[in-house]
């Protein structure tokens, strides 16, 4: 099929320019000011942009969670994110303790193969990482899974010690892989947690108080101090707090490869959703304060910060409700559809950046980073034709009542924003068209990524 998109504003993060696009089966075959093409379809796209279709490296479908399974899967869970300008996902294979890497990479290739709509990779999360074991990273990033999350927090489930991140790190440095830290003091969590339980205080309020900023920038300091003792890379993911932003800052500063992420509900929710109906927004890090969202726009739109992705991780309000206590309420919030529509519009909309920008943030900058450009991720003869047509001007309400996830909510409900998506197309073909999908279940590959 062969897709001719007509008189839009192509963007990428080097620049715009007025011009057509013309797609040749999986991949664009030209960019250029008025190309004379047959096509199959044709798209006037005058008025619009023409964006990278969005790549986001962050996101949990179908994921066990205690006695929950976080509530998209891979059909749900795609279908939302083409809806919402995404078309590329790197999901986390969660590695079981004492279960080899490889296991946790075929049992995510097993919930996605045949189900998702969209292209997607796999980082693994480490949870045990035995010194026999440190050669299965070396053949996952040759495999292309080249990434991988490790936890300073959540002790007895998630967290590892300082020697086993070193030795990940020290691995990643030789074998052109990249370690993900989720960066949070855990033993000072739960040291908190302890006492507020002791007290009687057992309110998602508490669920924040618990976690505080100082916890969050400590653990960013010695992640990044223990990549720079390996000569390794290091990508903070969900970065909250004002404080871990400085340090990313400083650290890049001085020249270090730090690479930190936010996500959506970090510049546009505060800790005062605690306050009513607070189990909705349980997630870690919590909800910080506005002085902190104003630091999180700032270092992207200076570029101390280098991604924008979801942590998409639904979980239905009866999951959410199930338990009181604010240490049992399953941690995550959706946002894998509406993260392209909320950075837009609180982003370029609001003037904190521009367009290009934009784009860099939520498609090329991460398609980088992970070994996925320029296959994704920018808009160029030969790369893969995941195209987006952005009407700038179109306002949506967010609501659960019209979204594709398969939650009960919506973090954002009733928040109008500019900026939606009207066309995208993956790897040459329509996966959504007006906020509705036309795409097929089972249509995305796995992608092998390269490694640095
Ligand atoms: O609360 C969160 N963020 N849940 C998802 C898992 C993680 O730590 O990214
Ligand atoms: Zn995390
Ligand atoms: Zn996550």
């Amino acid at each position: 099929m062969r897709v001719l998109i007509r008189n839009g504003t192509v963007v990428t993060a080097g620049g715009t320019l007025v011009a057509d696009v013309l797609t040749d089966g999986e991949t664009i075959a030209a960019v250029a000011p008025a190309i004379h093409a047959t096509a199959d379809r044709t798209y006037d796209a005058a008025g619009k942009y023409v964006l990278p279709g969005g790549v986001d490296v962050h996101t949990h479908l179908d994921m066990p969670y205690g006695d929950f399974t976080s509530a998209d899967d891979f059909a749900s869970g795609t279908v939302a994110a083409a809806c919402g300008g995404t078309t590329t996902i790197v999901d986390f294979a969660v590695q079981d303790r004492g279960a080899s890497l490889h296991d946790a990479v075929a049992a995510w290739q097993a919930r996605a193969e045949g189900r998702a709509a969209v292209d997607y990779g796999f980082h693994v999360i480490v949870t045990d990482l035995p010194p026999a074991r440190e050669p299965e990273m070396d053949e996952l990033v040759a495999e292309g899974v080249t990434s991988f999350k490790l936890f300073t927090a959540y002790p007895g489930r998630l967290m590892v010690d300082d020697a086993t991140i070193f030795r990940a790190l020290l691995r990643t440095a030789a074998n052109g892989g990249t370690v993900m830290m989720h960066a949070e003091n855990g033993g000072v969590i739960e040291v908190l947690q302890q006492r507020a339980l002791a007290g009687g205080r057992t309110d998602p309020r508490q669920h924040a108080l618990t976690r505080p900023p100082l916890a969050e920038a400590e653990a960013t300091h010695r992640a990044i101090a223990l990549a720079e003792l390996a000569g390794a890379p290091v990508y903070i993911v969900h970065v909250s707090a004002a404080e871990a932003v400085d340090e990313v800052a400083a650290a890049r500063a001085r020249g270090l490869p730090v690479f930190g992420e936010t996500c959506p509900q970090y510049l546009f929710l505060t800790a005062d959703r605690y306050d009513d109906d607070g189990a909705r927004f349980v997630m870690s890090p919590p909800l910080r304060d506005r002085r902190a969202q104003a630091r999180l726009w700032g270092a992207l739109a200076a570029g101390e910060l280098q991604a924008v992705a979801t942590d998409h991780c639904p979980f239905r309000l009866a999951d959410k409700h199930k338990h009181a206590e604010f240490t049992k309420i399953p941690g995550g919030v959706p946002g894998i559809e509406t993260r392209m529509s909320l950075l837009f519009d609180g982003g370029v909309v609001a003037g904190r950046f521009g367009v290009e920008r934009f784009v860099e943030l939520t498609a090329t900058g991460p398609a980088k980073l992970f070994g996925l450009f320029p296959r994704k991720g920018t808009i160029a003869p030969g790369s893969d034709a995941d195209l987006v047509i952005w009407d700038p001007d179109r306002t949506h309400t967010i609501s659960a009542a019209t979204h594709h996830m398969r939650v009960d909510y919506n973090p954002y409900e009733g928040r109008v924003v500019r900026g939606a998506p009207d066309v995208v197309l993956a790897r040459g073909l329509p996966v959504a068209e007006g906020g509705a999908f036309v795409g097929r279940a089972g249509a995305g590959r796995f992608l092998r990524r390269a490694p640095r």
